[in-house]
């Protein structure tokens, strides 16, 4: 049984500025809860109906400094709490450039995670000590969310779109993984745990072997090669001109413009879209001629492939590219 705490420690880079802001809000709050419950008591005993007496109390004329001293304290001190809150939530929401990534694939009723590496894992996550992590998560089924309570991180999965998480653990050991929504029967057993690090330790678990697998497990880039091999997206995104599709060579990041003139960044979100809803966007210079892959590439395999299409560096790509 490991021993009570009220609070969950704190492990991560941003856990101080989550607590620092929430024991804000509860002094804020605790301060003006018992003002004014201790008011009314008073104020109810003071000014309490007396036997045979029947006040009524004088039309009061409050002086209008009064007025707006009550009207723009806490306006102020909201005001603190809106940018405040804002601005700790910017720095959750933009993970750091150097961040390094995993994939995350929640379903009923478990989490599975993979290394870039090619390391997978089911609920647990090894990471590094000091080095921001950044998660791409989806669902395979319905809307979990993966809450890590040490390091004040907590992030909805939602099926069909990519949701993103990061964090920087500070302190070696070992923290409790939660499932955030109720997503069925066995919501409950949807944990695991977040195994913090030394880096030379990480290195030498991630050089390690996939204890079922017995073997170590392919990166998702080349897994990815493989479905792009496999599913024949090579024949049409060659990169050679005359090509049926766009050349995906360096598109990653890259501005994209579309048959109907409106332009979007290809980012994973935009690169997902392609795959299952080809129509959604064409690229302009394309007919929309690309069948959709709905229903035959799993969340894993999307995440695979779309790894391996942002590691194909932009200068592969011969004869003049169209317009995209
Ligand atoms: Cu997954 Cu609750």
């Amino acid at each position: 049984m490991p021993k009570f705490s009220l609070f969950p420690e704190s492990a991560s880079t941003i856990a101080g500025q989550v607590d620092a802001l929430f024991f804000f809000m509860i002094a804020v709050s605790a301060f003006f809860g018992l003002l004014i419950a201790g008011l009314i008591v008073f104020l109810s005993i003071r000014y309490r109906r007396r036997a045979g007496s029947n006040e009524a109390g004088d039309p009061v004329h409050v002086p209008i400094a009064l007025e707006a001293a009550w009207t723009v304290i806490p306006l102020a001190i909201t005001m603190v709490m809106f940018y405040w809150g804002a601005s700790v939530y910017m720095t959750m929401a933009r993970p750091p450039d150097d961040a390094h990534e995993i994939f995350v694939v929640g379903k009923q009723w478990m989490w599975k995670l993979q290394h870039l590496e090619g390391r997978r894992e089911i609920n647990e996550l090894h990471v590094p000590v000091g080095q921001p992590i950044k998660l791409t998560m989806t669902s395979e089924d319905v809307i979990h969310s993966f809450y890590v309570p040490a390091f004040r991180i907590k992030s909805d999965v939602v099926p069909g779109r990519y949701s993103t998480a990061w964090f920087e653990a500070t302190q070696v050991g070992t923290y409790h993984l939660f499932c955030a929504e109720y997503c069925g029967t066995e919501h409950s057993q949807m944990i695991g745990s977040v195994i913090v690090m030394d880096p030379s330790d990480f290195q030498t678990w991630l050089s390690g072997t996939d204890a079922d697998a017995g073997m170590a497990a392919s990166s998702p880039k080349d897994t990815g090669q493989q479905l792009f091999t496999q599913k024949g997206c090579a024949t049409c995104h060659r990169g050679v001109s005359g090509s049926m599709g766009p050349a995906l060579a360096g598109v990653f990041g890259r501005e994209r413009t579309f048959a109907d003139g409106s332009k979007a960044v290809a980012d994973e979100a935009y690169l997902r879209q392609s795959i299952l809803s080809p129509q959604a966007h064409v690229v302009a210079g394309y007919q929309p001629v690309m069948p959709t892959f709905q229903g035959q590439i799993d969340e894993e395999g999307m995440l695979a492939l779309i790894q391996y299409i942002k590691s194909l560096p932009a200068e592969t790509s011969p004869g003049p590219e169209k317009q995209g």
